[in-house]
């Protein structure tokens, strides 16, 4: 088996990612989880960058015992020096030097020949090494660098002690077949190749960041650069999650591949990077979005309770998630939801299942998603038993703020229908006056509550009231994602318990 070497860049083109900057403290506790998290090598952030980038790759090289600390530098001795500054308390150190090498770039941002480029390497990579044992090169834009001058100047780094090459797609411009044949062209080109080990840095510009990375680990790079959820410059980088992952799942194609990622941590270190970064991760983001383990059709979840591997391909336990989770909504079957029920401590029999299923299914009518709470308000409001000597049949109340609220309702009281309208300080003090009408009982309200049991929008409200007549006091619940309705209808459960 081979190691693949986890290369982390959150903290540097992850933290380049526009609106990402995270402060020094933010940026330990990251380095802490990525340290648990098993990664090789931390890219800690650009120390010449600002004083605070230097504080921060200090501070982690400081603190971080069992991963590489990185810094980055141009190839400029300010740089290199400051990077070398930066890292003298990390146990192991590493600075990362990179020169464009790319014609676009030669001739528009440096206006130099080749030649000169080659020297600037040359000179900056020995510099680097005289100050760190360690050193990778890289050269900016290779992908779009002539193969020619890309093969001299890597050539000429491993020379000058480079012990890592990494090769960026700067600007996620290659698609998979491309990154492959650059990476295979290297090892059959580059004269002493076989004394370094080739890295891989994948942008994600055309969305293809993670399929070029795993490219070239299919051609022979033995070191991937990523971050945690793909942050980073532009469209982001490759991400870590989907390379660890995709190496772990498809074992039949990366099979003498290991990596030293405990997957078990990346759920944590995703819902870090994107609190402390305001980062939301997109529901449907490979691996760590909140859609990648919940399946909401009715036929995947009866096949997923059968065996789960009809619908995944991965083990959510396997990235640190309590499981596979079955949205319940209105798209949801009996199969799941008795399997919830039943994960609820609820016992029930068929006939009082298909009674909850058939409020479920009018719930779900309503709400978007049927949450633990919403089932066991159905349920309770379901096998509760009582005598319904009062029973709503319908209601309707107006109210605005330049009319007096109003409300018509029409009850099933001692097995006959009425109806009755009144007016009240709100639609709720209307609706309760109306009944009072119709039963002439006149309870006096001792409490009323209104609680949300869901969250969102669409949230439950639940009712509770508390009622006295004569020497009788009640209470009355209920719940409805209309809080009239639901107030409504604890004020008439309340009085079927005066009967
Ligand atoms: O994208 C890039 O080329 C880089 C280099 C500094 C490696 O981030
Ligand atoms: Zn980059």
């Amino acid at each position: 088996m081979e190691k693949l070497v986890i290369f982390d860049t959150t903290l540097r083109d992850g933290e380049q990612a526009p609106g990402a900057s995270l402060s020094c403290e933010q940026k330990l506790e990251v380095a802490c989880q990525l340290e648990t998290l098993g990664v090789d090598v931390i890219e800690a952030g650009f120390p010449i960058a600002s004083p605070g980038d230097f504080k921060a790759v200090s501070t982690i090289a400081k603190k971080i015992n069992n991963c590489m600390i990185c810094g980055l530098a141009r190839c400029i001795r300010k740089d290199i020096e400051k990077a070398g500054l930066s890292l003298r308390k990390a146990k192991k150190p590493r600075i990362h030097v990179f020169l464009a090498t790319s014609k676009i770039h030669l001739t528009h941002k440096f206006k130099k020949p080749e030649s000169e480029i080659l020297d600037i390497a040359r000179r900056h990579v020995k510099l680097a090494r005289n100050l760190c044992d360690d050193i990778e090169f890289s050269p900016e834009d290779a992908s779009r660098t002539s193969r020619d001058f890309l093969f001299k100047v890597i050539e000429e780094a491993i020379n000058q002690g480079a012990k890592t090459i990494n090769i960026p797609d700067t600007v996620g411009y290659s698609y998979p077949q491309e990154i492959n044949s650059l990476i295979c062209d290297i090892f059959d080109n580059v004269p002493n190749i076989n004394k370094t080990v080739i890295s891989i840095h994948c942008h994600n510009d055309l969305g293809m960041a993670v399929a070029n990375s795993l490219s070239a680990v299919l051609a022979g790079a033995r070191q991937v650069h990523c971050t945690i959820n793909g942050i980073g410059e532009r469209a982001g980088n490759a991400s870590l999650e989907e390379i660890v992952m995709g190496l772990k799942t498809r074992k039949d194609v990366f099979a003498d591949l290991y990596t030293s990622i405990d997957t078990k941590e990346i759920f944590r270190a995703s819902k870090l990077v994107s609190n402390l970064t305001g980062f939301l991760v997109p529901p449907n983001k490979a691996i760590v979005g909140r859609n990648a383990f919940r399946h909401e059709a009715g036929i995947h979840q009866d096949a997923i309770l059968k065996e789960r591997t009809t619908y995944e391909i991965m083990d959510p336990k396997d990235i640190g998630l309590p499981g596979t989770h079955l949205v319940l909504g209105k798209h949801s079957g009996r199969h799941a939801l008795s399997k919830r029920l039943q994960d609820l401590g609820f016992k029930l029999d068929k006939k009082n299942i298909d009674r909850i299923f058939e409020k479920f299914k009018a719930l779900a009518d309503k709400k978007k998603e049927i949450f633990d709470e919403d089932l066991v308000a159905i349920v309770e409001d379901q096998i509760k038993p009582r005598r319904e000597v009062v029973r709503l049949i319908n209601v309707r109340v107006e109210s605005g703020t330049d009319i007096v609220p109003h409300a018509q309702i029409e009850l099933s009281y001692k097995g006959k229908k009425h109806t009755a309208r009144s007016e009240g300080d709100g639609p709720v003090d209307a609706c309760f006056k109306a009944v009072d009408k119709i039963t002439r009982l006149k309870p006096r309200l001792l409490q009323y509550k209104l609680e949300a049991i869901t969250s969102g929008k669409d949230a439950q409200g639940l009712v509770k009231v508390e009622l006295e007549h004569g020497k009788k006091i009640v209470s009355g619940l209920s719940s409805s994602t209309d809080i009239i309705e639901a107030s409504l209808k604890a004020y008439l459960d309340a009085l079927n318990k005066l009967f």
